[in-house]
């Protein structure tokens, strides 16, 4: 089993020169180089070549690169797209992602751009919300990109009202659908950013929160939220011990024919052992990399 870590997912706008050459030294395991809210109209061509040429440059190490283009439907949209595509970023993220055609407008522009680029569909419309189940599903079509979602928090309350205060209560709902239709189509899925970047507590409670939810990972504005959000989102160490633990005792041969076992006073079933292959991966991806 192979996973792709991706506890700390950093955005950086593409006009920051500064930051996007500081990245290629922080340990974070995915880097959202932004072209679209981010970045001031007059800015967006100067941002575009620097992320390209950024790109280009290398030196991102095991980070995962993935640009965010402005929309189609916007004056910049498509030239980002096509310096994207031949950027050749491990993913293009695509901003409101509203239905399944969305989806395929942009990998119909991709045409038959290198398959290794995947796409990354932002959920932050309410119409997304509602159709959540049928844009994840685009990724069991054959030759589909999409590998992941990333929840735009800040938009969805801004289109909506909910607010992102108090444990974003009027979000939870469309937070779990999002993870409901990630996991039914095998995708990723990255929580929403916490804005106010200087308050650590608020911070660790919300990944805490996202981590509940079943969100592989969270997305960042600042390079002091990824210690917080690389520890929380990864397995600690006593939960890899146990995980080790449910795997060994499945593999004692007095427990091969059975369903589910007593494990120091706690059942324990098969799929726990699935789960447990999973927490191991994940802690081995991490630890491979660092
Ligand atoms: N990625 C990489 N480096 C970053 C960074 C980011 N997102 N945010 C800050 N840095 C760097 C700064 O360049 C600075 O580096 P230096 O000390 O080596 O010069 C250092 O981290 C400290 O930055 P700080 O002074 O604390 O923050 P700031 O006031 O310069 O910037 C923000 C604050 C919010 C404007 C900035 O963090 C940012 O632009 N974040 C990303 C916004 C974004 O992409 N939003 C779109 C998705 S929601
Ligand atoms: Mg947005």
């Amino acid at each position: 089993m192979t996973i792709r870590p991706r506890r700390s997912v950093l955005y950086m706008p593409g006009s920051n020169a500064r930051a996007l050459e500081k990245a290629r030294t922080l340990d974070a395991d995915s880097l959202i180089l932004d072209l679209e809210d981010a970045v001031a109209p007059d800015v967006k061509e100067l941002a575009r070549q620097q992320i390209c040429d950024a790109v280009a440059a290398g030196g991102y190490g095991h980070r995962e690169v993935v640009i965010r283009i402005n929309g189609l439907d916007t004056p910049w949209g498509h030239d980002d797209l096509a310096a994207a595509v031949k950027a050749k970023p491990d993913a293009i993220l695509v901003p409101k992602v509203s239905k399944a055609s969305d989806v395929f407008t942009v990998t119909g522009h991709m045409g038959h751009a290198d398959p290794a680029i995947k796409l990354w569909a932002m959920m932050e419309t309410p119409l997304g919300m509602l159709k959540a189940g049928e844009i994840a599903a685009t990724a069991d079509d054959r030759g589909a990109r999409l590998t992941a979602f990333v929840m735009g928090t800040n938009d969805l309350a801004k289109e909506t009202g909910a607010r992102l205060e108090n444990g974003r209560s009027g979000m939870l709902a469309w937070l779990s659908i999002c993870v409901a239709a990630a996991c039914a189509h095998g995708l990723a899925i990255m929580d929403g950013v916490y804005n106010d970047f200087r308050d650590e507590e608020g911070l660790e409670a919300e990944c805490l929160q996202g981590r509940d939810f079943g969100m592989d990972g969270k997305t960042l504005i600042h390079p002091g939220q990824i210690a917080a959000a690389n520890r929380i989102f990864a397995p600690d160490e006593a939960e890899v011990a146990a995980a080790r633990d449910v795997i060994a005792a499945f593999e004692l041969p007095e427990n091969a024919g059975k369903g589910a076992i007593n494990l120091n006073g706690r059942m324990v079933e098969r799929m726990h052992a699935d789960m447990a292959a999973k927490t191991v991966a994940l802690a081995e991806a991490i630890s491979g990399r660092e």
